[in-house]
């Protein structure tokens, strides 16, 4: 395991490069990694080959070419969506990205799982939750947690997040998000970052290049800083920052608000 210091203040954040047998080792026994979560931040290298990250983004614009946005609460029946975030103003945490949603009860579904490596996420976060992800993969939202394979691209000209914590679930102890562009290519400035307590502001996104899995805490003070802001907003593009979330999220049968993202600085 290769281990990189993200100097800070003369000081570091441990980053850690992991090979693909380390991240095996991390599916079958997740407590190795979650033990660790809290102060390190992990980088799989070329968890999903480039060729298929650029054929799931295709899927998305093809999707959304063909389907006008829309949002739907997560509840049964709920199709597959896609949606413009622009700083709306009720959201737990205001972002500029276009956002996919995928489900294991709508057609799209099988499909996107032949792309390899989303199987291992599901199956390392379920086991972080102590049960393995058969128990939830066929739940619909009026029987349990759900699992979702999400998208956002964040477009240059402004897209980006602000900075929050994520609820930290039995199922959801670990951040898992693959890297859909390239850095420096697909966009230049902004990106992910984790606000560290003890460390401060350490930019992830510089470290990684498309097909990375990035795995940090969901506890952890993160955002993504405007990209490209220099540039005019730009919608209808295929650059910018992407990024593949597969998650396992409460359904909106719950209403538990403490289970929200919220947000952590002033706006
Ligand atoms: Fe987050």
């Amino acid at each position: 395991m290769l281990r990189c210091k993200a100097a800070i203040n003369g000081d570091a954040v441990k980053i850690n490069f992991v090979n693909a047998a380390e991240w095996q080792t991390f599916v079958k026994e997740p407590n190795l990694l979650i033990d660790r979560i809290e102060k390190e931040v992990f980088i799989v290298r070329n968890f999903m080959n480039p060729r298929l990250v650029d054929e799931f983004k295709q899927f998305c614009l093809q999707f959304s070419s063909e389907k006008d946005a829309s949002w739907h609460p997560c509840l049964d029946n709920c199709p597959d969506y896609h949606r413009i975030h622009h700083q709306y103003p009720q959201a737990f945490v205001k972002s500029t990205q276009h956002g996919y949603y995928f489900h294991p009860w709508n057609e799209n579904f099988a499909r996107l799982m032949t792309f390899s490596g989303f199987e291992e996420i599901f199956e390392l976060k379920a086991r972080a939750a102590g049960s393995h992800f058969s128990a939830f993969s066929k739940n619909l939202p009026s029987q349990g947690p759900i699992v979702r394979i999400v998208s956002h691209q964040y477009p240059p000209g402004g897209g980006g997040q602000e900075e929050h914590i994520d609820p930290v679930s039995p199922f959801a102890k670990v951040q898992t998000i693959i890297q859909a562009a390239d850095p420096g290519l697909d966009y230049h400035t902004g990106g992910l970052y984790i606000n560290d307590p003890e460390f401060g502001v350490v930019n992830i996104d510089p470290l990684t290049r498309k097909g990375d899995l990035i795995l940090a805490s969901p506890g952890v003070k993160h955002g993504v800083a405007p990209i490209d802001d220099d540039q005019e907003l730009q919608w209808d593009t295929t650059k910018g920052r992407w990024i593949i979330m597969p998650i396992i999220i409460h359904s909106d049968h719950v209403k538990d608000i403490s289970l929200k993202p919220y947000q952590t600085t002033n706006s």
